[in-house]
């Protein structure tokens, strides 16, 4: 009779229970815990707690029952479930590792002393899936054609995952054509998790470089998606061109490399190169150099792709060259007098700037006449185009016998000693010779002039010469040099006028005196007239007396 009384309990439950079931949700391999009516407190005269569960048949099948007066529970259950059922102390049943099987009704029974309940409960376990994995990622994308992308995996969840594709953050939408995806589903028969599998295929553009891909998978438990993924983009190219390096103007001897770049994705590895007619391939770089470019480089230079040959790409090249020979160049020995003539020869593409130096100094081209010694010197022609420069230089070196060009003497600062000094033009230096032995010898040479100069103390009157001389010649000349006037001589130091001996002074003394009467005379006379007449001319006067004046000036002086 008590099993009528359950019966119509359960009737009657399930009348109600088929409106409002309870569900409990659990996590696959965790214990499911299934609480007895909601986890509301039992009645007071409750003698035991039963639970059982609907077999896939739908027959009832126990599992445990706990007593008041026992501790301990006691398991029914001889399936699988016998080794996992537990119950809590309030009432709830535990099982342990939750799987896939367990999703069904289990059911609790209050049984008192006056009652018997039953709280059916729905239990559906979850399992959230692996992350999503991309299997076969392809290495690149190709523009324009359908490319597989990758397989998206998302394993063992229930219930199944959805797995979307996004670019740059937004959902990828199938179109079946520029964008395709398969999806499948597997069931692992023996744990009846699935697994969901996305393939991606993909029409790339340029505009993918970059783009960031990801595969995401949405479950009840958890979103999840993978790290983005970006994928080279090739492409054929669509543009080739030829550069010259260096830039332009290029200058024979230059070395010029030509650089074929195409804009494709990867870059072509071989190009082929068109030099002065000729088909180079190259291969494994993008350049081609030319050394040491001659005018005959001039023309024009083609680059294309190998495997499209219409691709292609030239330049011209032009090939400036400037040259110059000068005549004469290096050393040029030439005599005082000799001719020469200078002619640089230039051959240029353009129109070069001809400038000259001279021992470094800017000077105008040279167009010499009879040659001196002032001629000589380094002669640096530069001729400039574009930016080029050439240069050819001679060193002219004009040479001569000597000359004496002046022989003085003056007395020296203390009175005692003759100063001679001989001043000669020469080249090469010429040497000097005296006739008489001199101290505090002075040389100096320069640009072909050469003064030397002694210190003398004639004994006696003497007639001193110095001789010059280089491989070309000598010369020589010959200067009287009084004792007297060293000996006696009492004049300032410094006067330059070589003293007269005193025979002379005399007569020049007596001479002057007369000279200077007569003058006084003279201009006595030309007052006279002059106030007569009522003019007077000063110049006329100074005309003709100058050099009397002068000498008793002297005179005076040295008296
Ligand atoms: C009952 O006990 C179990 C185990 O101690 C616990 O997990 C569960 O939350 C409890 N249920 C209620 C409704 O208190
Ligand atoms: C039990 O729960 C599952 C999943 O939530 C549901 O599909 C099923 O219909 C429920 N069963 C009953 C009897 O309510
Ligand atoms: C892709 O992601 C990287 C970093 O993850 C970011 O720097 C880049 O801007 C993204 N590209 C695009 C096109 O959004
Ligand atoms: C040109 O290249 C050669 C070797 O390739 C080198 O020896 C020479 O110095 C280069 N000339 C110039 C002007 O750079
Ligand atoms: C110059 O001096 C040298 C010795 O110092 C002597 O031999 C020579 O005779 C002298 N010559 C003259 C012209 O006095
Ligand atoms: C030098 O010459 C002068 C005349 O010019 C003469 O008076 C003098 O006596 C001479 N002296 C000697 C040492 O010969
Ligand atoms: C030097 O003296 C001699 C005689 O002693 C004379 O013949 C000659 O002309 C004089 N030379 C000069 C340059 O004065």
């Amino acid at each position: 009779s008590s099993d009528l009384r359950l019966k119509v309990h359960c009737f009657f439950f399930l009348c109600v229970a088929v409106q409002s079931i309870e569900t409990v949700t659990a996590l696959y391999g965790e214990t499911i815990v299934i609480p007895c009516n909601n986890g509301a407190p039992p009645p007071r005269d409750l003698m035991f707690t039963k639970w059982k569960y609907e077999k896939d048949d739908g027959t009832p099948g126990d599992l445990l029952i706990k007593q008041v007066q026992k501790s301990e529970a006691m398991v029914q259950a001889t399936d699988d479930y016998a080794q996992r059922v537990s119950i809590a102390a309030n009432s709830s049943l535990l099982i342990s590792h939750g799987s896939l099987k367990d999703q069904r009704i289990f059911t609790c029974m209050v049984v008192s002393a006056s009652n018997l309940l039953e709280f059916p409960v729905n239990v559906s376990v979850q399992k959230q899936p692996s992350p999503p994995e991309i299997m076969d990622k392809a290495k690149v994308l190709n523009k324009d054609k359908l490319t597989m992308v990758g397989t998206c995996v998302v394993k063992d969840a229930n219930p199944t995952a959805e797995v979307t594709w996004t670019k740059n953050a937004l959902p990828l939408a199938a179109d079946g054509k520029a964008v395709v995806v398969i999806r499948s589903v597997r069931v692992d028969p023996a744990t009846g998790l699935s697994t969901t599998s996305s393939t991606l295929q993909y029409t790339a553009t340029k505009n993918d470089i970059n783009a960031n891909f990801t595969c995401k998978s949405t479950h009840l438990l958890a979103v999840q998606e993978t790290t983005p993924e970006s994928f080279s983009i090739h492409y054929p190219s669509e543009k080739v061109s030829l550069q010259i390096l260096p830039r332009q103007p290029l200058m024979e001897g230059d070395n010029v490399t030509l650089k074929c770049h195409a804009d494709g994705n990867p870059p072509p590895s071989s190009f082929f190169f068109h030099i002065m007619g000729q088909k180079l391939l190259v291969e494994n770089s993008d350049t081609y150099t030319l050394t040491a470019v001659s005018r005959a480089s001039t023309g024009e230079y083609k680059c294309s792709l190998v495997d499209n040959e219409e691709m292609e790409d030239s330049q011209s090249i032009v090939v400036n060259y400037l040259d110059l020979s000068l005549t004469p160049t290096g050393m040029v020995v030439k005599t005082v007098g000799d001719t020469l003539v200078v002619e640089p020869q230039m051959d240029a593409s353009g129109d070069p700037k001809v400038s000259w130096t001279k021992d470094g100094k800017v000077t105008k081209a040279p167009a010499f006449g009879p040659l001196t010694y002032a001629d000589a010197g380094v002669y640096v022609c530069e001729v400039t185009m574009t930016g080029f420069t050439r240069r050819q230089s001679f060193e002219l070196v004009v040479e001569g016998g000597p000359v004496i060009t002046g022989l003085t003497k003056h007395r020296a600062d203390d009175g005692k000693h003759k100063v001679l000094i001989c001043e000669a033009e020469g080249v090469p230096e010429p040497s000097f010779q005296w006739s008489i032995n001199g101290t505090d010898e002075e040389i100096s040479y320069h640009n072909g002039k050469a003064t030397h100069k002694i210190t003398v103390t004639p004994r006696a009157n003497l007639s001193v010469s110095c001789i010059v001389t280089n491989k070309l010649g000598e010369d020589f000349k010959t200067i009287n040099v009084s004792s007297a006037d060293v000996s006696h001589a009492v004049c300032p130091a410094g006067s330059q006028e070589d003293a007269q001996d005193q025979a002379t002074l005399i007569v020049g003394v007596v001479v002057g005196l007369l000279i200077a009467a007569g003058l006084v005379g003279l201009i006595y006379w030309l007052y006279m007239r002059n106030s007569r007449q009522g003019s007077w001319k000063t110049g006329e006067k100074e005309v003709g007396t100058s050099e009397e004046s002068k000498k008793l000036e002297e005179n005076n002086h040295n008296v």
